[in-house]
């Protein structure tokens, strides 16, 4: 078992989903991937990562514009909200994510993440998704550097570097995206920093060491013969 003080600053209610305190720099969060549920057996495969060890659910929201697929909405959240206590990390891969920002908290994300490349003015985004009460996150995929989303760093509690090109689960990790968390933490970022594509216990450590706060992991937890224990062996890698 992880010493319970990693954790302890982002323990979160559907209330009150901002954290406790401020991340410290070995704060450690597994985020399932819902892409990667069976889709007919949502509920339980919800239920099975609220009794996890993982203290997010991450949901990829598509809306074959931003990305060349479509995945689900509103509907499906509320679904997954019904399911679980736990805190739903919200990753819109669609075109003006501006627009349904209220209508995704409302839904009961706690963390709402934009991409920055479908995001004409990122800072008042971003401040609009905290004036809603939740975490804002900005992501950028593998071709935009970090400098892109430089001047906006003061307004993201998270940055979710894509280590695969969003749209689909199951692609393999593109290892050069763990030099964009290495240039953050180079350039002083102290918020969460997420990674997102291909990760599986095969990476999770380089991934942490690198500077990663959250990693999510799709196939290599749903795929996994017991998905409750892969959990605890990436957190405990
Ligand atoms: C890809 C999504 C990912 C995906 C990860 O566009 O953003 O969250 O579900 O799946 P794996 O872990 O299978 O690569
Ligand atoms: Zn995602």
């Amino acid at each position: 078992m992880l010493a319970e003080s990693k954790y302890i600053s982002f323990v979160m209610t559907k209330k009150n989903n901002r954290p406790a305190g401020a991340p410290t720099a070995g704060t450690r969060i597994i985020s399932p991937s819902m892409l990667s549920a069976e889709f007919g057996n949502l509920a339980r495969d919800t239920r099975m990562i609220d009794r996890s060890a993982a203290e997010w659910i991450h949901i990829d929201v598509m809306d074959g514009v931003f990305v060349p697929n479509i995945s689900f909405g509103f509907p499906v959240l509320k679904a997954i909200r019904t399911a679980s206590d736990k805190f739903l990390d919200v990753h819109l891969m669609i075109v003006e994510p501006e627009r349904y920002v209220a209508r995704f908290v409302e839904a009961g994300a706690g963390l709402v993440t934009v991409h920055a490349e479908a995001v004409a003015d990122l800072r008042a985004t971003l401040e609009m998704i905290r004036s809603h009460g939740v975490l804002s996150g900005v992501s950028i995929k593998p071709a935009t550097p970090v400098s892109a989303i430089a001047d906006v760093l003061d307004v993201a509690d998270l940055v979710l570097v894509m280590s695969v090109e969003p749209g689909f689960g199951g692609q393999s990790f593109m290892p050069h995206s763990l030099d964009k968390v290495r240039e953050l933490r180079a350039m002083g970022y102290g918020g969460l920093i997420e990674i997102d594509g291909g990760i599986s216990t095969a990476n999770a450590a380089a991934a942490f060491d690198a500077g990663c706060n959250v990693l999510v992991a799709g196939n290599a937890v749903f795929g996994a013969p017991d998905p409750e224990a892969e959990i605890e062996k990436m957190l405990n890698i």
